[in-house]
């Protein structure tokens, strides 16, 4: 019997969204691809036609640039992230049907339908768009790839749309001295005709879905908002050079990337149609399809909602396919209470803690705290060993080894032919009911404490029972083969429990059990005068030192910035990559050792500190420096780093700065100041 045996199979297609191409996959993807693989595997275990698909989403302007920093082509890079993503996720346990790439023939096919579709039926319009152009690099130019003087404060090095230092917020045309980013040329306006999805005429489509059931109370509530402020048109294409699909219709125009990559999710169900003719592709994405018979959902963050809960349906139905059943949207992964940091040392890569720790911990852990919300989830790390060690070993996997051992020795690995506690087996049988619906609901944090709770109730059981005792004398002995049959009867439903979360433990048990594989169908078969095999440590306690080393490691591979091993740097995309200098033009620089001899808070700026320097020559200068968010003054105090020392006298806000010391890193808390050993001496100059 199975467990939903009043249940029709149902027809289930799954997807994550697309990680980007362009750098390594780090923990806080992780959640998601957990969350939607247990979901996965759980539908798969109660038999259900479930496919769950997945791409690298491999377009756009960053990538064409990051390939071109490390002079290589954009296919190229592609392909080698795609192979380290697919690597992290298989060493992960992510089971993807088929993981695909926005660059590929179907995406373009899928693509340019969609985009053909929706122009057929009105609802793309052309017009002429002024923006910033890079006249050396030919290209134009996102307001982050423009940095300048802020129009209001003056501070220099500010994107092209609002300023760090003051607050101020323009329009890129308003900075002074604005600078391309990409190449250094001072960019021009430029007018060039682009194409804009009118996503306003699907008012009343989208009213109607932000109010059906297909999206968490939430987000529903926070795209109401903005359908209420009103739609705007949706810029759709971008000009050459760009990395992308060219539009049929328009040459030298390419798809933005978020036009094409939510179609990735239709192009990787494709490829797996095609690998496996029996699957009907209409059925799943056809507007005439039953939709309550085929069922679409995408996992997604937070942060890509207004993406997947109003462009994606209005491009759908304007283009004949049909809608998603639902979105389930999921919050930001914290760690140790704070965003993840690369200074911490808390900007975990994927493949950083697979050198250190087995996947199934940190599934578990993120299982044990994953809900149906967007709430944040924070990996609490002190939190995640004691968690770990406490459940997964000492209750879960106590179980077997309280029990095995006896089996194995007095009994010739033979179970009992019955059991000696009935009742303790249909309780654990009854829980199966919650702990489906709460694995069908998205609700894994309520399914793993029932399990728990469950694997307390066995281990009070056998303390109880006290084997260890019964085995010392010959009358009892023999009452030890039926309460060991109970605990690992009892263990073997459990581990069907949490087999969702922990794949790879389950097949091992089941090797240990000498038992078919676990699922719905079987679950309340009983081991019964069955041989079962020597017990091994399932699972180990996780050492804190590995977490150390983890954290340690992230540490040093955040500093290091190699132009050959690419993901490695995961600060990437989004930083300006400059133009080459010739060696004249940086021997201008005069760099000079100083000693930093007051570092104090300016009221009023919170991101500056006043920084008093000394050059070794009995003159000081006054520095201000974007590093507060990232160092306490009394920390630099005595400190001896690298100024400029002919940078032009800046006029800020606060007072003139007098130069600028030598700092780099991606921002606010990651900034990180040049510091040198004491020999160093104030005055000494940099040869
Ligand atoms: N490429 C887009 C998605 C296109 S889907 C058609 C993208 N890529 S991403 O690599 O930035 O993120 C992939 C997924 O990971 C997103 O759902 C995103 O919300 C999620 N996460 C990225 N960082 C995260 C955390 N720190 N915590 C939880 N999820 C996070 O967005
Ligand atoms: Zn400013």
């Amino acid at each position: 019997m199975s467990i939903s045996s009043s249940e029709k199979p149902r027809n289930i297609l799954v997807t994550s969204a697309l990680p980007y191409a362009n750098g390594p996959i780090h923990l806080g993807h992780m959640l998601e691809y957990v969350q939607s693989d247990i979901w996965v595997r759980f539908l798969k275990l109660e038999g259900h036609n479930c496919y769950y698909v997945c791409a690298d989403d491999a377009h756009g302007t960053a990538i064409m640039l990051h390939a071109e920093a490390l002079n290589t082509s954009p296919e190229t890079l592609i392909a080698d992230v795609k192979r380290e993503h697919e690597t992290d996720f298989k060493d992960f346990l992510i089971h993807f049907d088929q993981y695909h790439s926005t660059h590929s023939d179907e995406n373009q096919y899928f693509a340019t339908l969609i985009y053909e579709r929706n122009r057929d039926n009105g609802h793309i319009f052309t017009k002429s768009v002024t923006q910033l152009y890079d006249p050396e690099k030919q290209m134009f130019l996102a307001d982050r790839y423009v940095k300048g003087d802020c129009p209001k404060c003056g501070a220099s090095d500010q994107y092209g749309d609002n300023c760090e230092i003051c607050g101020a917020t323009y329009l890129p045309n308003d900075l002074k001295n604005p600078k391309s980013s990409v190449s250094g040329a001072t960019p021009i306006s430029k007018a060039s005709e682009q194409l804009f999805f009118d996503i306003s005429r699907f008012q009343p489509m989208l009213e109607h879905w932000l109010n059906s059931d297909a999206l968490q109370p939430e987000v529903a509530n926070k795209l109401k908002e903005w359908l209420r402020t009103g739609l705007k048109p949706w810029d759709i294409s971008r000009q050459a050079p760009y990395f992308g699909f060219e539009v049929p219709d328009k040459p030298g125009t390419y798809f933005y990337v978020w036009l094409d990559a939510p179609v990735g999710y239709i192009a990787s169900f494709k490829r797996l149609c095609q690998q496996n003719p029996n699957i009907n592709f209409d059925a799943y994405w056809s507007s005439n399809t039953d939709t309550k018979s085929y069922e679409l959902y995408h996992f997604i963050g937070k942060d890509i909602v207004n993406f997947h809960g109003l462009f994606w349906p209005a491009m759908l139905s304007g283009a004949e396919f049909r809608l998603p059943t639902a979105l389930f949207a999921h919050g930001f992964v914290t760690v140790n209470g704070k965003k993840m940091s690369k200074s911490r040392g808390t900007f975990i890569k994927a493949r950083t803690y697979l050198n250190h720790l087995a996947p199934e911990y940190l599934r578990y852990y993120f299982a044990a705290k994953l809900t149906d919300g967007v709430d944040d989830i924070d990996l609490n790390l002190e939190d995640f060993a004691i968690r770990v060690n406490s459940d997964l070993v000492g209750k879960y996997i106590n179980i077997a080894s309280r029990c095995a051992g006896f089996i194995s020795k007095h009994f010739k690995g033979y179970l009992a032919k019955e059991i000696n506690q009935p009742q303790l087996l249909a309780t654990l049988e009854q829980a199966a009911k919650p702990i489906t619906q709460y694995y069908k609901q998205r609700e894994f944090a309520k399914a793993i404490r029932d399990i728990m709770a469950l694997a307390d109730h066995v281990n009070q059981y056998i303390d109880q029972q006290a084997p260890w005792q019964l085995i010392k004398s010959e009358e009892t002995k023999n009452s030890v083969q039926g309460i060991c049959t109970t605990g690992l009867n009892a263990f073997k439903l459990l581990t069907l429990y949490l087999k969702p979360v922990l794949p790879k433990t389950a097949a091992a048990v089941e090797d240990f059990l000498n038992c078919d594989e676990l699922n719905w169908e079987n679950y309340n078969i009983l081991l019964l005068n069955h041989k079962i095999n020597r017990f091994k440590p399932l699972i180990q306690r996780i050492d804190p030192k590995k977490i150390e080393a983890i954290v340690d490691e992230s540490k040093s591979t955040a500093n290091i910035k190699s132009k050959s091993k690419p993901l490695e740097n995961n600060a990437s995309l989004d930083q300006p990559i400059c133009p080459n200098i010739e060696y004249d033009t940086f021997a201008q620089v005069d760099l000079r050792v100083v000693k930093i001899i007051k570092a104090n808070t300016i009221a009023g700026a919170d991101k500056l500190l006043e920084l008093t320097l000394d050059l070794g020559d009995k003159t000081t200068r006054r520095v201000f420096a974007g590093i507060k968010k990232a160092y306490q003054p009394e920390q630099l105090e005595g400190k001896l780093t690298v100024m400029v020392a002919n940078l032009k006298p800046r006029k800020m806000k606060f007072g003139l700065s007098e130069g600028m010391v030598l700092a780099a890193g991606p921002g606010g808390e990651e900034i990180f100041l040049l510091s040198l050993d004491s020999g160093a001496k104030p005055g000494m100059r940099i040869k």
